[in-house]
């Protein structure tokens, strides 16, 4: 029976949201989008949502660092967000000797706030910019797009260009380039570490609970923006004082029933909802496995040494946090996609578009398109993510493949001195931080074995030429992993990339031949030329087409069907959206049913002492079991709830977004999805998504009782 109604369903899936899908623009809110949200529990104005001259709740909200959400919570410029956002920020504080990634930290007075290299961004304004951006196009063939796009978008953002008062413009294509916005950003520049809990709290689970409900993590960290004494975003001082910021979300802890409206404001990273089949099946049976399978193996070897030694554990957490986070993804992706038959659907609907397209010129064959282009690049799709997550998965050989740009300075005629002087100057800055963030043995281990894997696993035709051959040749059998690790041993022993006498006398004197024969250098460089000569000029082709098909193909899926064209909204791509939903239980499967929250109860029976994963610090479980929950108690379960989970729509980038009550209460921080419905990028299923929170009564319990920070706690405005 299911299969009839594949189709319909479908044709309903793609052409307007469907129960709580749906990454809405707050600023454009269509009336009927306003009120399903009034339907759903909210008690809110549009003006309060979203004001264009006053303050209004999308005032709280910010961009987070490179790629997270985080709230304004005070009228002294606290910010709340993710552990898992905070993460680098605490790691970067912390030394073996004052570990605060370990122990957790609070600052009890503003004097012993930490420092840190975090920015965060305000939305100040948006801009449609679609004439202008098509006007910069004009005249211009697809494929030569791409070169040009940051430049036209220069020209547009300049003109709001103001770095006095930290704004800034940046243009997002919206629909796959049928229509352009620019939001105008504020940057905040001196942002302080105020508190996180002890890693056994904030990482609860680790990656075994990671894209997991049920869960037990309490995923929160606390920061504070600081701005000059007239209000302009600056760079760190011990002058500047804490932001007023022009609205902050006050913090409820009435708790939540199942039902309860919830939302949640944010910028979610990206998703691809209009994928087409062809892209889904690449996905699944390239991309998504070949990655996989590659960061498999370096977390492995990673691991291995964190294990062993708590420095090389701090100086590799953050960076193996982030490749574990998409290794399950991208695993959990393809299994829900299969399971979802979402090819087999996407190519019902093509069918069904191909036939309403027959006739019509600018629409019929886009799909012969789709298919050239898919089998020109297909081919050589796996090389490039094993060039991406495997060679150049090796810490070393990515620095190492950053030296190209000298390589080229040197040898070219007409570079002058100064140039090169700026880009060895340049590399040594990168050297550092390499430097500093390196661990060898496991990087060794990396580089022999991503340099064999691609050996046995790559298309010889695709090989870099002679590469193996010298290997074979000085180091024996390339089916041997002893000849790749006794080959990785000398890289390492040789290089000039480890050794400051030898780098010191490259960088004073700066000869091609010299880096050419560094082994770190000339490994690294095979690679990525032989990519750069053979093979990118065949992907940006493929991008270009792809993007050209995609354009034409949302508008036509917006013409076939014009009343449900109006309920669209954008694919994600990091701009600010709200998405509307409830909390809600769920059943994974047959017979099961996963209750909407979970409890202090749940982490005694998951903590295993001394585990890597489900350990807690030993004053929580004292806590705990003292039941000394304070305010924060939840009347009806008569526990402390520990995180819950709603309907709303969300992706990355999402991590440490406000989740909001009908009336404008933080009620908690999302962080997390289910693996259910992992396939959420592509397809959003009405059924099992869910978006997984830590209840905010836990972050305050953790604050206030673990912590012992009142200090944080009087500052919030509680709704109780
Ligand atoms: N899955 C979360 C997200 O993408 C990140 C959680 C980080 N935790 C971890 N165990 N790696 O937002």
């Amino acid at each position: 029976m299911k299969k009839i109604f594949v189709s319909i369903l479908l044709s309903f899936c793609l052409l307007k949201a469907s129960a709580d899908e749906g990454m809405w623009l707050p600023m454009l809110l269509g009336q009927q989008v306003y009120d399903n949200m009034v339907k759903k529990g909210l008690k809110l104005t549009k003006e309060q949502l979203y004001s264009v001259n006053g303050s209004s709740l999308k005032d709280a909200i910010l961009i987070f660092g490179g790629g997270c959400t985080g709230e304004i919570v005070s009228n002294e410029g606290l910010i709340f967000t993710n552990h898992h956002c905070g993460y680098a920020a605490i790691a970067g504080a912390s030394t073996v000797e004052h570990n605060y990634l370990e122990d957790g930290f609070y600052a009890f007075n503003k004097g012993q706030e930490i420092k840190s290299e975090l920015t965060v961004q305000f939305l100040d304004r948006i801009v449609d910019v679609t004439k202008e951006v098509e006007e910069g196009f004009k005249g211009l063939a697809w494929a030569d797009r791409a070169a040009k796009t940051q430049e036209v978008y220069k020209t547009i953002t300049d003109k709001v260009l103001d770095k006095e008062n930290g704004l800034a413009g940046r243009v997002y294509s919206m629909f796959k380039g049928n229509q352009y916005l620019m939001y105008v950003y504020k940057t905040y520049r001196d942002i302080r570490l105020v508190g996180a809990p002890p890693e056994k709290v904030g990482k609860f689970g680790g990656d075994t609970d990671n894209w997991e409900w049920p869960r037990h993590t309490g995923d929160f960290s606390i920061f504070r923006v600081y701005a000059a004494k007239d209000g302009k975003p600056a760079d760190y001082n011990e002058g500047n004082t804490p932001l007023k910021p022009k609205y902050f979300l006050p913090v409820s802890i009435k708790g939540i029933k199942d039902g309860d409206y919830a939302m949640i404001y944010g910028y979610p990273g990206s998703t691809n909802r209009y994928e087409t089949s062809y892209g889904i099946k690449l996905k699944n049976e390239i991309e998504n496995p070949s990655l996989v399978n590659l960061r498999d193996v370096r977390l492995k070897l990673m691991h291995g040494q964190m294990i062993k030694n708590p420095a090389v554990k701090l100086k590799l957490a953050s960076n193996y946090a982030g490749i574990a986070n998409y290794w399950k993804f991208y695993d959990g992706e393809t299994k829900q996609l299969i399971k979802f038959k979402t090819f087999e659907q996407k190519q019902a609907y093509e069918k069904k578009f191909a036939d309403w397209a027959k006739g019509k010129p600018e629409y019929e064959n886009i799909f012969d398109g789709y298919e050239k282009n898919y089998a020109a690049w297909t081919p050589y799709s796996k090389q490039r993510q094993y060039l991406n997550e495997g060679i150049l998965g090796s810490p070393l050989a990515a620095f190492a493949a950053s030296l190209i740009g000298i390589e080229t300075n040197l040898v070219k005629t007409g570079i002058s001195s100064a140039e090169i002087k700026k880009s060895i100057e340049a590399a040594g800055v990168i050297r550092k931080t390499f430097l500093t963030a390196e661990d060898k043995i496991s990087d060794e281990q990396i580089l022999a074995k991503m340099a064999m894997i691609f050996y046995t696993d790559i298309d010889k035709s695709q090989h870099p030429i002679g590469f193996y051959q010298s290997i074979k040749t000085s180091y024996g059998d390339l089916r041997d992993d002893e000849t790749f690790k006794k080959w990785a041993k000398d890289v390492f022993a040789q290089t000039m990339i480890f050794d400051d006498v030898k780098w010191a006398a490259f960088t004073a004197r700066p000869d091609a031949t010299v880096l050419q024969a560094d082994p770190a250098f000339a490994y690294a460089a095979a690679f990525v030329k032989n990519y750069n000569l053979k093979y990118a000029s065949l992907y940006a082709a493929f991008t270009s087409k792809n993007a050209e098909l995609g354009k034409s193909y949302l508008k036509g899926i917006m013409e076939m069907n014009p009343t449900a064209a109006s309920k669209m909204y954008p694919d994600a791509n990091f701009s600010m959206r709200v998405s509307y939903g409830n909390v809600k239980s769920y059943s994974p499967g047959n017979a099961v049913k996963y209750d909407y929250l979970t409890t202090a109860k749940g982490i005694l029976d998951k903590y295993i002492a001394g585990d890597y994963e489900f350990d807690l610090p030993a004053k929580q479980i004292e806590l705990l079991k003292k039941r000394d929950f304070g305010q924060y108690i939840d009347k009806g379960r008569n526990d402390l709830v520990i995180d819950f989970i709603t309907t709303n729509d969300i992706t990355g980038g999402n991590s440490g977004s406000p989740v909001i009550d009908g009336s404008g209460n933080l009620i908690g921080l999302a962080f997390d999805g289910n693996y259910e419905a992992l396939s959420h990028k592509i397809t959003f299923d009405k059924d099992l998504n869910r978006t997984i929170c830590v209840d905010v009564r836990y972050v305050l319990w953790c604050i206030d009782k673990l912590g012992g920070a009142k200090n944080i706690i009087n500052e919030l405005k509680l709704v109780k």
